[in-house]
């Protein structure tokens, strides 16, 4: 009895045993199936490219990622698939694990290092240093070989001022080979979610008072008492200045590849509405579309824009894009209500406007085919299990076709080809 409890009580403590929900929390179902994914479809065509030359080479790669945090980069990375595969392939990932030479991750905070080294404990092509980056490339990274990619996700450059994130570039195309492919990832400055934060002056650097808030359920944020801070929100334009400079400074050509806005639909704090009252619960809602055997109210998706008056050209992009993934999700409303599950077919046709914008089009398109394709499916919840994630996919797939790449979303990230 006493080894039973014991056993147990060893398995909670690892943490491993927490009930798992991809309802919230850093790890949410949106996290890993909308922008994990959405920034590896953005990186596919460069990654693919490294690697071919690399394998003509006979080399391998070996990847830097600063403010790595929990390592959660390595996965991110690894996950990225090399293209469209075909249906019978299952070797599809854009790094296999044999040209792979080396992941180093740095960070700043031992705490999260503990978690990143406990979690790729067992890969022995993984690695952490502890050190700072605030000042450029530290002493510890300088005396390594150079990397094929100088990675950063989730917002890291952000942390800093312009002119450290230009000593930092200028520091890495200095220690990078002949050509060498860096990710800038920042917090895009003008994301409906912090609508309230827009009028700040667009040519100084702005920095919000940044609230983790979104981690507590709804019915708790009012009671913790969530610590902010720093972070740097920019546009496309402040970016390539960044660029440009640290160009000059390193004498190497930084050569942009795509620049993109990721979670314009479900940024995190579309959830907490902290910088924005109007915000609907959408990551909550997204989530849910994502989560097995677990129906989701579609008209929970449904957003109601409030435009800020004075901003006539984002109020105008914002329109267009949330009137577009309301008019997708009112057709699929349309199409399960029209669905005869029975007689294997629909009963009317929902209308698409020859005027609707092209990836909207399509988008509806790919709905209608899955839910004639699989509606009279008697097992397994074919609505929660299957239709309702592509629903999801259809939204990132919409976001990825509009997003102009301004700093829109939550995110604004940047891959570059570095040359000397
Ligand atoms: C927004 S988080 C991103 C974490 C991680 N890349 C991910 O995918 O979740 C930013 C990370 O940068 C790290 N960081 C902040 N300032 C730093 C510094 N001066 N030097 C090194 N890392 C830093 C933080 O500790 C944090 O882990």
């Amino acid at each position: 009895m006493m080894a039973e409890k014991k056993a147990y009580s060893q398995a909670a403590y690892t943490g491993k045993y927490d009930r798992a929900t991809g309802l919230l929390g850093k790890y949410d179902n949106v996290r890993r199936l909308w922008e994990d994914q959405l920034t590896g479809i953005f990186l596919r065509p460069a990654l693919t490219d490294l690697m071919d030359e690399k394998r003509r080479l006979l080399k391998r790669v070996r990847i830097l990622d600063l403010g790595c945090g929990s390592g959660d980069g390595y996965d991110l990375l690894m996950g990225v698939t090399t293209k469209d595969p075909d249906i019978y392939e299952y070797i599809i990932a854009a790094i296999t694990s044999d040209m792979l030479r080396e992941y180093v991750g740095l960070d700043i905070n031992e705490d999260l290092l503990k978690q990143a080294e406990a979690y790729h404990s067992a890969n022995q092509k993984v690695r952490f240093i502890h050190d700072d980056v605030s000042r450029g490339l530290p002493a510890s990274v300088k005396k390594e070989e150079p990397f094929d990619i100088y990675f950063t996700s989730y917002g890291t450059f952000s942390h800093f001022h312009d002119d450290q994130v230009v000593k930092i570039i200028a520091d890495l195309c200095t220690h990078a080979p002949e050509r060498a492919l860096m990710v800038g990832d920042w917090l895009g400055r003008y994301s409906y979610e912090w609508q309230d934060l827009w009028h700040h002056p667009a040519d100084q650097e702005y920095f919000m008072d940044y609230r983790i808030s979104y981690i507590y359920p709804e019915h708790e944020r009012g009671q913790v008492d969530v610590s902010s801070f720093p972070l740097r929100l920019m546009t496309r334009d402040e970016m390539m200045k960044i660029m440009d400079q640290a160009s000059k400074e390193s004498g190497a050509e930084i050569k942009p590849i795509t620049i993109f806005d990721r979670s314009i639909l479900i940024g995190r704090h579309m959830e907490t509405g902290e910088y924005n009252k109007n915000c609907p619960n959408l990551r909550l809602a997204v989530n849910s579309l994502f989560e097995s055997y677990l129906r989701t109210d579609l008209e929970r998706l449904l957003i109601d824009h409030v435009p800020r008056p004075g901003f006539d050209h984002l109020n105008n992009f914002f329109e267009m894009f949330f009137m577009s993934c309301n008019a997708l999700v009112n057709y699929t409303i349309s199409l399960l209500s029209e669905y005869d599950s029975e007689a294997a077919k629909l009963r009317t046709d929902p209308q698409v406007q020859p005027f609707y914008p092209d990836p909207l089009k399509e988008a509806m398109h790919i709905m209608r085919k899955v839910i004639e394709g699989v509606g009279w499916v008697k097992w397994g919840d074919v609505r929660a299990n299957f239709i309702e994630p592509h629903l999801g996919y259809s939204l990132r797939r919409l976001e990825m076709t509009l997003q102009p790449g301004t700093g829109v979303g939550h995110s604004l990230v940047g891959v570059f080809e570095i040359r000397k």
